[in-house]
């Protein structure tokens, strides 16, 4: 696919997330790593938080590893098996951010981790062995303080009737700074309510497809928000999902939107 960015393995699976869990990140910052599409990992004060974990090809292939047309083309970076996170938000119950075949894989997580997340994806996690005392259910405009940080979730307008609980996350860090994650979501002026708060990172998504916002829609909303910076997402995995992050920065530029572009190098940590 033209415009792809290149991919080259660096570490084993179990080697990144140990190198992860055992990266001190500098005094009075955190650290953002991405691994394609919404999936993200967290560290803030020893902890680690991961994001919509997709780490396997289950949109194209099921369980069966048999490579369809809607196959990943990004590899999976980090196993479910060695998923090691403290904390998971999940941002809806589609199956490229609550992946069913993620979740029953996550060994290290299942009986250990908090998981939280709207009510309809609950039911994804329970059929997926998560115990139930593991999940806090989270609704639009509703914080939940998670040892010291805040979770608060975000407004979004759904995609389709399938999942009408569609959050993103804002959440404030031990060092009280700011990350923003849109989630999936459609485009209106609603998803500015936000403007006026602190927003260090954003992580907006930009791919356009399934209704959610495209590459200009999510400039405007980053111009709108005014955030420090600004991270592509949701464009670099499968297929139909594809859009590169130049047209992206192209529209922050076209909007005349302030935020640093930045799209995260795979295996790099972005520190805020
Ligand atoms: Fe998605």
């Amino acid at each position: 696919m033209e415009g792809r960015r290149e991919f080259a393995r660096k570490w084993s699976s179990a080697e990144y997330m140990k190198r992860i869990r055992e990266w001190e990140v500098p005094p009075g910052k955190a650290a953002l790593w991405h691994m394609g599409q919404n999936s993200f990992l967290l560290k803030s004060g020893g902890r680690v938080m991961a994001v919509d974990p997709y780490l396997t090809d289950y949109c194209g292939s099921g369980r069966t590893g048999a490579p369809g047309e809607a196959s990943r083309y990004l590899p999976v970076m980090i196993e479910p098996e060695d998923l090691d996170a403290d904390l998971i938000l999940i941002t809806h119950s589609h199956d490229d951010h609550a992946d069913p075949f993620t979740l029953e894989r996550l060994e290290k997580c299942r009986n250990r981790s908090r998981f939280i997340v709207p009510w309809q994806t609950r039911p994804v996690l329970a059929e997926a062995g998560i115990p139930e005392e593991r999940i806090g259910i989270i609704h639009p405009g509703e914080k939940i303080r998670w040892e010291n940080w805040d979770i608060e979730a975000t407004f979004c307008l759904p995609t389709d009737g399938t999942d009408l609980n569609h959050v993103g996350f804002l959440v404030t860090l031990d060092g009280g700074q700011v990350f923003y994650n849109t989630g999936d979501t459609a485009y209106t002026d609603l998803l500015e309510y936000l403007a006026g708060r602190r927003i260090d990172l954003m992580a907006v998504i930009i791919n356009g497809g399934y209704r959610n916002l495209s590459h200009f829609e999510a400039a405007r909303l980053v111009k709108a928000l005014k955030p420090v910076r600004v991270c592509p997402c949701h464009h670099d995995v499968m297929p139909r999902n594809w859009q590169p992050a130049e047209v992206f920065r192209h529209s922050l530029r076209v909007v005349k939107g302030e935020s640093e572009f930045y799209e995260i190098p795979y295996y790099e940590a972005c520190l805020f």
